[in-house]
């Protein structure tokens, strides 16, 4: 069974990145032949600095790395160094209908947010479905925002297989029963997002940051500590935070807090936070000081990577018609 999975590296990772899809990606790479790509292609469809792209790029992989992928049980890579995503894409982009495109909830959003309609954002999700279809991908650990991209994907492959004959896998998606969708700290109705930074938790955000942020968090009216997203959109998602940070059953700590209060709450994961988080922290500052390291984890990634996608690629070639 093959993994694959992708995150854009432009902005911070924030804890939604980490519990709605890092964490996941964790967990497969112990059981199943994983492929992690930092889809820098996709992170030039907004807004985005050139001169420091590449020194964002690196850190990034310093900070999957910290976050606990190892290059000894998955492959991390490069989107743009592995040419077929682009060749793939194009490909795709011959069997898809615009309107498909123009139905995606993530580019009407960005259309909005940044007053944009080059083609690159329209055809984003052309570009999200070969890098998953290059790989005979079985499972795609994603959040839930990523789930419409993913119904596109299965389409095209589908579309595709009927065409020409059968070539690609049909992908699911795989999301955390808990976490698939963490809601912004100072406003639970909407999704923790990096194009709002200032709603995000940040997976490497100090202690006095992180105690800032849950302390000021958005609750709701009473008093109660119970879990239920419609009604208590607030302490819900504080309680799906510290479920899935101290690895306990929501239920169990909704007992641990039975007759206190939000601010005895608070405090308490701002306490499970700053320890939990630490490591990430620790790591990522050692793995930012060894950049030819991290380079060659990227070498050695794009090169295993290559060759899945160039298998894909001849095969995608021959039943198109382009070549003999
Ligand atoms: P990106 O970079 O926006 O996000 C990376 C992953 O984090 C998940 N995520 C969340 N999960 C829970 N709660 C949240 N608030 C939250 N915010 C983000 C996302 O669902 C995602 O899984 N298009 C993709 C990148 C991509 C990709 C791929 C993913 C490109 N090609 C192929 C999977 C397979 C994206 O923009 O993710």
């Amino acid at each position: 069974m093959r993994v694959f999975s992708g995150v854009r590296p432009t902005d911070k990772l924030h804890i939604g990145n980490y519990l709605g899809a890092i964490k996941q990606w964790l967990e497969f790479q112990e059981k199943s032949e994983s492929v992690f790509c930092i889809v820098d292609l996709h992170g030039i469809t907004t807004p985005y600095s050139p001169k420091s792209y590449q020194k964002e790029i690196l850190e990034k992989t310093a900070e999957y790395l910290a976050c606990g992928l190892d290059p000894e049980k998955c492959i991390i890579f490069i989107q743009s160094r592995v040419k077929e995503h682009t060749e793939l894409a194009w490909l795709l982009g011959t069997i898809c209908q615009v309107g498909e495109l123009q139905r995606m909830t993530q580019y009407k959003e960005k259309r909005q947010q940044h007053k944009s309609a080059a083609a690159g954002l329209l055809n984003y999700p052309i570009l999200m479905a070969a890098d998953i279809l290059l790989y005979q991908t079985d499972i795609v650990p994603i959040g839930k925002d990523q789930v419409q991209h993913l119904e596109l994907t299965k389409t095209l492959a589908k579309k595709f297989n009927a065409r020409f004959g059968k070539t690609f896998k049909i992908p699911e998606p795989f999301l955390p029963k808990l976490g698939a969708k963490i809601m912004a700290l100072n406003d639970p109705k909407k999704k923790m997002s990096k194009s709002m930074p200032e709603t995000c938790l940040f997976l490497f955000d100090e202690p006095k940051d992180i105690k800032k942020k849950i302390m000021s968090a958005v609750t709701d009216t009473g008093k109660t500590i119970e879990y239920d997203p419609k009604r208590k959109p607030g302490i819900s998602n504080l309680l799906t935070i510290y479920s899935l940070f101290a690895d306990e059953p929501i239920k169990k700590i909704e007992k641990q807090f039975q007759g206190k209060g939000y601010a005895e709450l608070k405090k308490s994961l701002v306490k499970l936070l700053e320890k939990e988080m630490e490591p990430f922290r620790r790591k990522r500052k050692e793995l930012l000081n060894r950049n030819s390291y991290v380079e060659e984890i990227l070498n050695q990634g794009e090169r295993k990577a290559r060759v899945i996608a160039q298998s894909t690629m001849n095969d995608v070639y021959k039943k198109m018609g382009l070549t003999g």
